[in-house]
């Protein structure tokens, strides 16, 4: 916005500076967490953050010097409890659209290019393939409806160990995927984390293996972990977005697990991209840009999406499907970015 100067001018340029600065230090994606209620309540009456597809200046991603995944990636998934057929379809096809050639623009390879531009210290870029790999059904709970982070990783030896169709072990494109249907409790799920990704003990699994963990929210905190196809009950008024494939926790899942596999593929032991002081709390190249999944987004607001005529809300095509995901950060550019960027 440019225009003359008023007698005004001085404090509009002072509060300009202000809000600027406010917003250029909150760089940390949006979810409505329930720790946050206060906040996002607020967020909302106010139309939003003024944060613009998070923000360049204050963010120090940075190389640490371990290993990226640069060998063709299997995603070797580990269905945990009860799901049903269409549910792993719709969570299959999305794996499977993110090196898919002939996907409609703007589409999921797309967005997995800005993930490719990522390098290790070889210079050797992500790699372009990611496919799905041998699964494993743990259809009766083998350690229970509680998980810890390291009942988890107990839960992945199993798969890799079983006496029938064990998971290959496959430590250098290999991507472990454990997905929890929506009557398994996890540490930390909906209060902290809807996912997270880690690498297992030598010491508990045998080998050091990247997996990532995300649960269906569908029960326990759609609100949170499956937003915008679920508010929270705490935001009256805010309507839900209709989801791309008719189920909401699923499709809330979706992002989560591209938030995953996109962190794990840029920092498998947590030693190679991320911003903050902490190893044991990185900021990686999907939590700088939670919540922004088109043109315009930060804070509440998701940003540009388009419209189907079945009224479902998505930002990205696959192989046959529509799905939301959100953006992940580019450190070429220094911010957030996707394949529905208006700007490109
Ligand atoms: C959420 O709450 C944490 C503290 O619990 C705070 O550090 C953070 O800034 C809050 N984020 C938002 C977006 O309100
Ligand atoms: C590999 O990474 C470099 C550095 O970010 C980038 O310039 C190049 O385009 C990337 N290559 C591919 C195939 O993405």
């Amino acid at each position: 916005m440019l225009r003359g100067c008023t007698r005004r001018c001085p404090a509009f340029l002072a509060v300009t500076v202000v809000i600027i600065l406010l917003s250029l230090r909150e760089v940390i994606g949006w979810r409505p967490w329930p720790h946050n209620r206060t906040n996002a309540a607020h967020d909302l009456e106010f139309g939003g953050s003024k944060k613009y597809e998070g923000s360049s200046e204050f963010v120090h991603l940075k190389y640490h010097m371990g290993p990226v995944l640069t060998a063709d990636i299997t995603v070797h998934t580990i269905w945990y409890g009860v799901w049903e057929r269409n549910q792993k379809k719709i969570i299959r096809e999305f794996i499977n659209s993110i090196s898919a050639v002939n996907s409609k623009h703007p589409s999921v390879s797309g967005w997995w290019k800005t993930v490719q531009l990522y390098t290790d210290q070889t210079g050797a870029n992500i790699s372009r393939t990611v496919h799905l790999g041998a699964e494993k059904n743990d259809r009766f709970y083998s350690h229970g409806k509680s998980l810890t982070r390291l009942s988890m990783q107990s839960v992945i030896k199993s798969a890799v160990t079983a006496k029938t169709k064990p998971l290959p072990l496959n430590p250098q494109g290999g991507l472990y995927l454990l997905l929890t249907s929506s009557d398994v409790r996890v540490q930390d799920f909906c209060g902290q984390v809807c996912g997270f990704h880690y690498f297992t003990f030598p010491s508990i699994v045998g080998y050091t293996l990247p997996y990532a963990w995300v649960g269906n929210s569908a029960k326990m905190c759609p609100g949170v972990c499956a937003y915008p196809f679920a508010v929270p009950d705490y935001i009256p008024g805010l309507k839900p977005l209709k989801s791309p494939n008719g189920d909401i926790g699923v499709d809330g899942m979706v992002s989560v697990i591209a938030h995953e596999i996109a962190e794990l593929a840029t920092n498998p032991l947590v030693n190679a991209w991320y911003a903050g002081q902490d190893p044991s709390f990185p900021v990686e190249i999907a939590d700088l840009c939670e919540g922004i999944y088109g043109t315009g987004g930060g804070g509440s607001y998701t940003g540009q999406l388009f419209n189907g005529a079945d009224g479902a809300t998505f930002n990205m095509n696959g192989i046959r499907r529509r799905f939301l995901v959100q953006w992940v950060w580019s450190h070429v550019v220094n911010y957030c970015t996707g394949p529905n960027a208006l700007d490109q």
